[in-house]
C-alpha cells in the first residue's frame, strides 16, 4: 500500500491529535505517503487533500485538543452524489485506504464508502461514549476530566452560598458522562435518558438534605434526559437551597487530551493503520477488556447506541444515600 489518507469528521474530541500523529507516524514509518483531508467529509466530497509529514502542524499535536484537519458535520455524505464526489476524489488523488476518526455518524459514513470499493478502518471518536462495541470512545476520559474539574469548582461556590447547582453535561441521547461525572465527583443525582426519575422524589430528598444541614447539592443532568432549566424550574422554592444552573457546553470538549486518550488514540491508531496494511477493511479498532481488536464497521452499526453499564448505574445507585 503506497498511499492513505486520514480525516476527523463530526464533534471533535480531545484524542484527535494524538490520534492523527500516530496515524502519520506509523504510516510513514511503513513507507508509505499520508494525505490528510480537511474538514472531514466535506473536505473530501471538495477535494482538500494535501501531504502530512511528521513536521508542524504535527509537532506538539499529542498535547492538543481539537483537531489539526478540521472538523465538520457534513450532509451531503448522507447522499448518492456526495458519496461518488467523496469516491471520485479519493481516486483522483490514488489514495488507496481511508482511516476516518469520529463519532457514529462518521463511521457510517466509511461503511458507506467500504460499499464502494474504497478500504477503510474507523477509530471511534465522540466524547459522548455512545459508540457499540468498544470499552470506551476516543475523548471521553478527557471531556470526563474537564467536567469533574468544573463540578468540583461549581461544588466549592455552591457550598459557600448554600446552593443546589443543576449541571447539564453532553452526551446527546446517552447519559455516560453524567453518570460517571456523578460518581467522580460525589454528585446527590445523575439523571441520565436511559433510567427513569422522579423529580418530585428528588425534591423531596434535596429538601431533607437542606434541612439535615448540609450545605449543597449538585445534580448532573444529560442534556438527552432533561434541560437544566426544566430542572431548576421543577426543584425551586421547594427544596430550601437556591438553586442554579450551569450549561457546561462545548468547553467539555476542549482542552489537552489526558494521557489515557493520548495513549488510547496511538493505539487505535496504529491498529488502524497495521489493518490496513494487513488488508483489512470496513473495520473498527475498539477497546476490548484492556486490548486493542477490530470489530465490522456493519457490526457496530447494527448494535445501535452503546448502553450504559449497568454496573456503573447500580453503583451511582449504591453511593446515593
Ligand atoms: O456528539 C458529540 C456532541 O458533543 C454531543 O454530546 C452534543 O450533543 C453534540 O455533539 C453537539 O454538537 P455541535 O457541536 O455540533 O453543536
Amino acid at each position: 500500500m503506497k498511499k492513505i489518507a486520514v480525516l476527523t469528521s463530526g464533534g471533535d474530541c480531545s484524542g484527535m491529535n494524538p490520534a492523527l500523529r500516530a496515524v502519520v507516524r506509523c504510516a510513514l514509518g511503513r513507507g508509505m505517503e499520508v494525505v490528510g483531508v480537511r474538514r472531514g467529509y466535506t473536505g473530501l466530497i471538495e477535494g482538500a487533500l494535501s501531504p502530512l509529514a511528521v513536521k508542524l502542524p504535527l509537532e506538539g499535536a499529542v498535547g492538543r485538543g481539537g483537531t489539526f484537519l478540521h472538523s465538520a458535520r457534513c450532509a451531503a455524505m448522507r447522499t448518492p452524489e456526495g458519496q461518488r464526489q467523496a469516491l471520485e476524489t479519493l481516486r483522483r488523488h490514488e489514495v488507496e485506504a481511508l482511516v476516518v476518526i469520529g463519532g457514529d455518524g462518521s463511521l457510517r459514513g466509511a461503511q458507506v464508502l467500504q460499499g464502494l470499493g474504497v478500504a477503510v478502518a474507523g477509530i471511534p471518536a465522540s466524547i459522548d461514549n455512545d459508540i457499540a462495541l468498544t470499552d470506551m470512545s476516543l475523548g471521553v476520559d478527557s471531556a470526563l476530566a474537564r467536567i469533574v474539574s468544573a463540578v468540583d469548582c461549581l461544588k466549592d461556590t455552591s457550598s459557600s452560598h448554600e446552593r443546589c447547582s443543576v449541571v447539564e453535561v453532553m452526551g446527546r441521547s446517552c447519559g455516560y458522562l453524567a453518570l460517571a461525572a456523578a460518581i467522580a465527583t460525589g454528585a446527590e443525582y445523575a439523571l441520565v435518558p436511559e433510567a427513569p426519575f422522579d423529580l418530585e422524589a428528588i425534591a423531596v430528598a434535596l429538601r431533607r438534605r437542606y434541612e439535615e444541614g448540609r450545605d449543597n447539592a449538585i445534580l448532573l443532568v444529560a442534556e438527552g434526559a432533561a434541560g437544566a432549566d426544566a430542572v431548576v424550574q421543577a426543584l425551586q422554592d421547594r427544596v430550601g437551597f437556591e438553586v442554579r444552573r450551569t450549561v457546561l457546553g462545548h468547553v467539555q470538549r476542549g482542552g489537552s487530551p489526558s494521557p489515557f486518550d493520548r495513549i488510547l488514540g496511538a493505539r487505535f491508531a496504529e491498529a488502524a493503520v497495521a489493518g490496513l496494511v494487513e488488508g483489512a477493511s470496513g473495520f473498527m479498532t475498539a477497546l476490548e477488556g484492556g486490548r486493542i481488536v477490530r470489530r465490522s464497521l456493519a457490526e457496530v452499526a447494527a448494535a445501535g447506541q452503546r448502553p450504559l453499564d449497568p454496573q456503573l448505574l447500580a453503583l451511582a445507585q449504591a453511593l446515593a444515600i
